[in-house]
């Protein structure tokens, strides 16, 4: 029988670090870092964590993105079950909607959400794109103020920028509200009519389905056909043009600096107002770190009786990582304990387990061998452990109530009473 192998596009997180297929994959020890660093960050600008089911109703996710959206059209791991259809989530903004509106947490006034966890998308698996992936993000609820969008691009910069992450860009637009999206969207599609045989099989179901994804595209000629085409800026109201003024008045306040992008339109349907992408030169193809903007008709969208705006952005953890090895970042190692206790004959290892034990619960990182192994095998072990010390327990110790305490780097041994062991340990540290 074959080994069964991990699926396409996802990967596992090991206790140590490897590489396989040009991927370095950290180790569990770097990831918990980093997601705590996120994390502490995120409730120092006063974010508190939300934590969303894997699984949703497909219904949700395709209402929320939008039919047409490559996400919900190509990309989501679906299926059924007794009638009910379930999807693993592709992204965390509409779920999060979803908890906040089913829980009426709007009506708790300006809520600042962030969450962390894995998300999955049925995409052509390369470097920094995967089927199962992790985001960070947040949501902030409830407030239709400019300086709410500026509150979420800066802490999305501030993640990067206390990680040592400086050569970004930060990309901004400005989509307008739904009625300039709708009068556009019209616009592009007298534009492109005459010229759709010139248009590539993807931008020619856009331009049914979706026209102002046309503005994504990356081939030159495409692109040459943009320059003659209207302006979404041209449709766009006062009072959008205005926040967009704001938001961006803001971001030079804070010393922020960007690039305003026309052709940004973003990959999900949600948005309105200002949109945004962080990108990193490191990524390559995948270059955006980051991405997010302004929501405010999602909530109606998916049912909610009240609109509530809305604003956010989510950012790829892998994407981070890939950031974080070219800048040759010191990543947390795997933790190594204080102690490896070893016991040496079946008595002694009893007092030894017994100590371990009462170590551990003062607090300090205890292994022992939990397999048979001659001395040496033993002893190996123990150093290859990365501990700091050595407390050996032998026959003479057992009856003299008294271990050998070695210091594995500095090779000094002393003989300790075992009560006054984990002061020892602690205090010579
Ligand atoms: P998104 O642009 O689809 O936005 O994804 C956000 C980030 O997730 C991307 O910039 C990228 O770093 C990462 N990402 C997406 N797909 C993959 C993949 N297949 N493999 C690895 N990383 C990936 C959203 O998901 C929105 N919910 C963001 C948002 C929050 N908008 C408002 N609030």
């Amino acid at each position: 029988m074959s080994v069964y192998q991990h699926i396409t596009g996802t990967f596992d997180l090991l206790p140590d670090t490897y590489a396989a297929g040009g991927t370095t994959f950290h180790s569990t020890a770097a990831w918990r870092a980093l997601e705590q660093h996120i994390r502490q960050l995120a409730i120092r600008f006063g974010f508190q964590e939300i934590r969303t089911p894997i699984l949703e109703p497909t219904e949700l996710i395709a209402r929320g993105l939008g039919g047409a959206t490559d996400v919900v059209s190509k990309e989501m791991f679906a299926f059924e079950r007794e009638g009910t259809r379930y999807v693993l989530r592709p992204e965390l903004t509409a779920p999060v909607m979803r908890s906040v509106v089913e829980r009426r947490l709007d009506q708790k006034g300006v809520q600042k959400l962030f969450y962390i966890g894995p998300c999955f998308r049925a995409e052509r698996p390369q470097k920094g794109r995967y089927r199962q992936f992790h985001q960070f993000g947040v949501e902030l609820l409830g407030s239709p103020d400019p300086i709410a969008d500026a509150e979420v691009i800066l802490f999305m910069l501030e993640v990067y920028r206390s990680l040592g992450i400086e050569n970004t860009k930060l990309r901004l637009n400005n989509l307008g509200d739904a009625a300039s999206r709708a009068a556009y969207r019209d616009a592009l599609q007298t534009y492109f009519a005459p010229h759709a045989e010139l248009l590539s099989e993807t931008s020619r179901k856009r331009l049914e389905t979706n026209p102002l994804r046309i503005l994504d595209t990356k081939l030159p000629h495409e692109r040459a056909l943009l320059e003659g085409a209207p302006k979404l800026s041209a449709f766009i109201s006062d009072e959008a043009s205005d926040h967009y003024e704001k938001v961006k008045s803001f971001l030079r306040d804070a010393g922020q600096p960007f690039v305003e992008d026309p052709y940004l339109v973003r990959g999900l349907d949600y948005y309105n107002r200002t949109a945004f992408e962080l990108e990193s030169p490191d990524l390559g193809a995948q270059s955006a770190l980051a991405g997010g903007g302004r929501y405010d008709g999602l909530a109606s969208e998916i049912g909610a009786s009240v609109p509530i705006p809305a604003v956010g952005f989510a950012a790829g953890i892998e994407r981070l990582f890939i950031a974080l090895e070219a800048k040759g970042f010191a990543f947390a190692q795997p933790e190594v304990p204080d102690v490896y206790v070893l016991g040496l004959d079946p008595d002694s290892e009893a007092v030894a387990f017994g100590l371990t034990q009462h170590l551990r619960r003062a607090q300090l990182h205890v292994r022992m061998p939990l397999k048979k192994a001659s001395f040496k095998n033993m002893m190996k072990e123990a150093t290859s452990s990365g501990a700091t010390w050595l407390v050996l327990i032998g026959e003479t110790e057992r009856q003299t109530l008294t271990a050998q305490v070695k210091h594995l780097a500095r090779r000094e041994q002393t003989a300790v009473p075992f009560d006054a062991l984990l002061d020892f340990l602690t205090q010579n540290a």
